[in-house]
């Protein structure tokens, strides 16, 4: 019989971003769990989530698509409310939407900066606001905001986005501090390389080059899946984490241990 402190039965999750790569991992996982999920996405990417819904459906979960985008706070808010009034509650947001822009900095345009912190880390404050608004009116809930191992460590060509990720390590450890008394848990995931479309394309390198690189900064060997980080979404989701809060649980391989 599986361990009930990790179960997600009866529980409403909200993962944004969750059309393709680790957000659809992640509804996906957690509709494994028990949880009922609110897959969302930017309105140009909700044909591709079509698939993250057929699979949360077939595990028997129900399942509803929303658009969903960051950057827009009345989105945000009206997307959320509707999950809300759709499902009767909501439990659990996973802040998954992110993108990268590598660019050597003295490149980088004022433009490609807010583009990259907005969605990262703006993003992530503003769908933590609304979802806690709902929670602290249900008297609870689990935020897990999807961070990097550029939260802690730093790389080349990558300043907006080390600097937006580093932000939702600490804005993680804030928000825990603030939202205990309600109930709410506040904690983060620190992926390594995980093979998705959206890294895949922002890192248009060679075959050698990215054995180099795995070489020398990857314990692990080779790139991440993205069913590799449920595990830990479902624990920092679940009744089992209620004492765990602002933690930035790094899963990366072993990239931050050297
Ligand atoms: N893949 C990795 O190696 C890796 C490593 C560390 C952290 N991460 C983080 O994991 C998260 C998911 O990344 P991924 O690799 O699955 O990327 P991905 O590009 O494959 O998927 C990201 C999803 O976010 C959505 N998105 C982008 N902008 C959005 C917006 N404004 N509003 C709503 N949705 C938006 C995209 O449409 C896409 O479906 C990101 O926060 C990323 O920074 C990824």
């Amino acid at each position: 019989m599986p361990y009930a402190g990790l179960s997600l039965e009866g529980k409403v999750a909200l993962v944004t971003g969750s059309a393709r790569g680790i957000g659809a991992a992640l509804a996906i996982g957690l509709a494994e769990a028990g949880a009922d999920v609110a897959v969302s996405d930017v309105p140009e990417r909700l044909e591709d989530a079509a698939t993250t819904k057929e699979r949360v459906e077939a595990l028997g979960k129900k399942c509803t698509i929303y658009a969903l985008d960051v950057l827009d706070l009345d989105n945000i808010k009206s997307a959320t409310d509707q999950v809300v009034e759709d499902f009767g509650s909501l439990n659990i947001l996973i802040s998954n939407a992110g993108i990268r822009r590598p660019k050597p900095s003295l490149e980088v345009t004022e433009a490609d900066w807010d583009l990259v912190v907005d969605t990262n880390l703006k993003g992530v404050f503003f769908c933590a606001q609304a979802a806690a608004r709902h929670m602290i009116a249900q008297g609870g809930g689990r935020i897990i905001n999807i961070a990097s191992q550029f939260s802690v460590v730093a790389r080349e060509n990558r300043a907006a986005y080390c600097s937006a990720k580093a932000g939702v390590a600490n804005l993680t450890r804030v928000l825990a501090l603030e939202w205990i008394k309600h109930g709410i848990t506040v904690n983060a995931i620190g992926p390594g390389p995980t093979v998705t479309p959206g890294m895949m394309a922002a890192v248009p390198r060679s075959a050698e080059e990215l054995e180099r690189e795995l070489a020398e900064h990857m314990p692990l060997g080779r790139r991440m899946e993205p069913e590799e980080l449920v595990g830990a979404a479902i624990y920092l989701a679940s009744p089992s984490a209620s004492a765990t809060n602002g933690h930035l649980m790094i899963v990366d391989g072993g990239w931050t241990a050297k």
